[in-house]
C-alpha cells in the first residue's frame, strides 16, 4: 500500500489522538514540499520561531489564494466581514490589536482580566457544583466548553443564553480553520461558513449598536467608542474583531482545560501534586502548552518574497504550515521533549505563538486554565479516565477531545 504524502496524513483523522509520532518524522525534514501547489511545512523549534518573527511572512487574507482563506480571514468580496486583525499585517494589524488591547486593559498588566479572579472561582465552582450526586460526567460538555464560554461572554457582553444561537455559526467557521476541510471543502460547506459569519457579525452588530449608544462596563462597549491615539474602529472593524475575540476566547480554551486534565489523569503523581499544591498549576499549564498545545498548527502564512531556508528555496506566494505542536517536542530545543514535566527548567513553548500575532489572550488562557485544573484536582475524588485515548474532534489545527469521560467517587 503506497503511504500519503506525509502533509496529508497531518490532516488524517487517523492521527488525531497521537501525531506526536508523525511529528518526529516531519523534524527529519527541515522544509517539506511533496506536492506542487502545496504547502511548505515547517516542524522544527527554531525555523518556526524565525518564521513567526519574519517581516516576508504574511498573515493578511488578501496573500491567500480565495480558496485556502477561512473563516476568520474571509474578505468582503465574499458578502462578508472585513478580516481580523489575525488576519492583516502591519500597519493594520497593529492599529487594530493596539485599540483592542486597550479594551482589555494596558498591556501586561490586564486588568480586566485580574479583576475576574473571584468571578473565574465562582463559574468553576458553580459547574463543578452542578455535577450533584454524578460519579462519571464529559469533562468537555459540563465543564471545559462551558466554563471559557460564560468567561468570553460576560468579557465582551454577550449574553451568556444566546450560546446555543452563536454556536451554530461559530461551529461551521471553526470547521474551517482545519487546513483539509478547506482544501476539500464543497461549496455548499463554502457557502455556509460564509453565511454563519455574515449571521454571527448581524447578531453582534445588534449588540454592538446597543453598546453604542448605552456603553456599559464590557469589551464591546469599549470596543465600540475608542478613542484612544488611534482613533476609532469602524463598525465592520468592531464586529470582526468581535468575531476574532468571541471564537478565539473559548474554542482554544476548551482544548487546554480538556488536553490538560487528559493529561493528568495519565500522570496520576502530577496530579496528586497540584491537589496538594494549587501554586503548581502555573508551571502545569506553561508545559500543557508545550506538550499538548491546543493550536498544533499555524497554517495560514505566505512569504511575499522567495525565502531561503535550511538550502530550500520557498517561492514568494507560497504557503506556510507552521508545525508549532512539532517544535514544541523538538529535541534540539527541549531535553527529553516527549515527557510531561511541569518541573523543566526551561519552557518556551510556541503554544500561543511568538511574534507580532501572539496571542492576545494568554493572560485569560492562563488564569482560566490555571484555576480550572486546581479546582478539579482538589474537588474531584479518585478520578480516573473512561476511555483512553478519548475520542477527538476532527480538527487538526484546533486538537483536544470531543468528550472526555471521567468517573469519580464524589466530590470534596
Ligand atoms: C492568536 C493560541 C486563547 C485571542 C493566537 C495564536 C495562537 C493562539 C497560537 C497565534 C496565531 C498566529 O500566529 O496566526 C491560543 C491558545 C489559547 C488561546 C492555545 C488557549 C489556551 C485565546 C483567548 C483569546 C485569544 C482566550 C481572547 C480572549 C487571540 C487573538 C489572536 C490570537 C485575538 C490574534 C493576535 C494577533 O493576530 O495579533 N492564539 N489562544 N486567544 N489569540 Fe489566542
Amino acid at each position: 500500500m503506497t503511504q500519503a504524502p506525509l502533509f496529508r496524513q497531518i490532516t488524517d483523522f487517523a492521527n488525531r489522538a497521537d501525531p506526536y509520532p508523525l511529528y518526529t518524522e516531519l523534524r527529519r525534514t527541515p522544509v517539506l514540499h511533496e506536492e506542487e501547489g502545496g504547502p511548505y511545512v515547517v516542524s522544527s523549534y527554531y525555523d518556526i520561531e524565525a518564521l513567526l518573527h519574519d517581516p516576508r511572512v504574511s498573515s493578511d487574507a488578501a496573500n491567500l489564494a480565495a480558496s485556502e482563506d477561512d473563516g476568520l480571514g474571509m474578505g468582503d468580496e465574499t458578502g462578508g466581514l472585513p478580516p481580523s486583525f489575525l488576519r492583516l499585517d502591519p500597519p493594520e494589524h497593529d492599529r487594530l490589536r493596539r485599540i483592542a488591547n486597550s479594551a482589555f486593559g494596558p498591556p501586561h498588566q490586564p486588568r480586566r482580566i485580574e479583576n475576574m479572579r473571584g468571578e473565574l472561582d465562582g463559574i468553576v465552582t458553580g459547574l463543578i457544583d452542578g455535577f450533584g450526586d454524578a460519579r462519571e460526567v464529559d469533562l468537555v460538555d459540563q465543564f471545559a466548553y462551558p466554563f471559557p464560554v460564560t468567561v468570553i461572554c460576560r468579557l465582551l457582553g454577550v449574553p451568556r443564553e444566546d450560546e446555543p444561537r452563536f454556536r451554530s455559526w461559530v461551529d461551521p467557521l471553526v470547521a474551517t480553520l482545519d487546513p483539509d476541510t478547506r482544501r476539500s471543502a464543497d461549496p455548499e460547506f463554502v457557502k455556509t461558513a460564509q453565511e454563519s459569519r455574515m449571521q454571527l457579525g448581524m447578531y453582534l452588530a445588534g449588540l454592538v449598536e446597543q453598546r453604542t449608544k448605552e456603553p456599559q462596563d464590557d469589551v464591546l462597549s469599549d470596543l465600540a467608542n475608542s478613542r484612544g491615539p488611534d482613533g476609532a474602529m469602524t463598525m465592520m472593524e468592531v464586529l470582526s474583531t468581535a468575531v476574532l475575540l468571541l471564537i478565539a476566547g473559548h474554542e482554544t480554551t476548551v482544548n487546554l482545560i480538556t488536553n490538560g486534565m487528559l493529561t493528568l489523569l495519565r500522570h496520576p503523581e502530577v496530579l496528586g501534586r497540584l491537589r496538594e499544591d494549587p501554586g503548581l498549576s502555573v508551571r502545569i499549564v506553561e508545559e500543557l502548552l508545550r506538550y499538548e498545545p491546543p493550536v498544533q498548527i499555524v497554517p495560514q502564512r505566505t512569504c511575499i518574497t522567495d525565502i531561503e531556508l535550511r538550502g530550500t528555496t520557498i517561492p514568494k506566494g507560497s504557503r506556510i504550515w507552521l508545525m508549532i505542536a512539532a517544535g514544541n517536542r523538538d529535541p534540539e530545543r527541549f531535553k527529553e521533549p516527549d515527557r510531561f514535566d511541569p518541573d523543566r527548567e526551561d519552557i518556551q513553548h510556541l503554544g500561543f505563538g511568538s511574534g507580532i500575532h501572539s496571542c492576545f489572550g494568554a493572560p485569560l488562557a492562563r488564569l482560566e486554565t490555571q484555576i480550572a485544573l486546581s479546582e478539579l484536582a482538589r474537588r474531584l475524588e479518585n478520578p480516573r479516565l473512561v476511555e483512553d485515548p478519548p475520542p477527538y474532534r476532527p480538527n487538526a489545527v484546533l486538537r483536544g477531545p470531543r468528550h472526555l469521560n471521567v468517573a469519580f467517587d464524589g466530590l470534596r
